[in-house]
């Protein structure tokens, strides 16, 4: 169940994005052309990527079509209906934020290690979504609903350590979605 079918490392050319954090164009490229037609397709922290039908992310100057708290928007009715992909590129701790210069300079609350906020997103995941790509290391726990389907270790030029781009893939309905 939790056997990672495929893993792909990619290295040696690959660019670093527009701004440090961004999506390299390398994932971009892997992201759109796995995701093709499907929609609906909810991004969230998703910065200056263009990529999804609707985009979350609390920088007024990203090209979200949401620009608040991407917790908040998880509370909202907006935000739960059925997802065929979530997208994620979170922030990790105020203080990479503001090491790692982001248009805007706005830095988040803190996520990793943040147990509860962590849930937040494992519990809309499980019951929202058929499929997640998160981009880098940190990634919501799930219990036998997901399997990993793939993973991609991606070395691009820059101070960035390897990053890891994982999709995980629906196995499971959670049993609350059939009641
Ligand atoms: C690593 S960047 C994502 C970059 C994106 N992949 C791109 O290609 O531009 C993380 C993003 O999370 C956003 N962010 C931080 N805390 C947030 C929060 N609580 N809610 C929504 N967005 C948040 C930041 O503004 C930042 O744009």
């Amino acid at each position: 169940m939790s056997a990672v079918n495929q893993a792909e490392i990619i290295f040696g050319s690959v660019r670093a994005g527009q701004y440090p954090g961004a999506f390299p164009p390398q994932v971009e490229k892997i992201i759109t052309k796995l995701i093709g037609a499907d929609r609906p397709v909810l991004h969230l922290f998703s910065g200056g990527s263009e990529i999804g039908d609707v985009r979350v992310d609390i920088n007024p100057n990203s090209n979200a079509t949401h620009k608040v708290d991407a917790f908040e928007f998880l509370k909202s009715a907006e935000s739960r209906r059925p997802w065929k992909w979530v997208i994620g590129d979170p922030d990790y701790c105020d203080e990479q934020a503001k090491r790692m210069g982001r248009p805007g300079g706005f830095s988040s609350q803190q996520f990793a290690g943040n147990v509860e906020k962590e849930n937040i997103i494992s519990d809309f995941m499980a019951k929202w979504t058929d499929n997640i790509l998160w981009l880098d290391r940190r990634m919501p726990r799930f219990n036998k609903v997901f399997a990993r389907k793939k993973v991609w270790l991606i070395r691009t030029w820059g101070w960035h350590n390897v990053r890891v781009l994982q999709w995980l893939s629906r196995v499971a309905r959670p049993l609350e979605v059939f009641a």
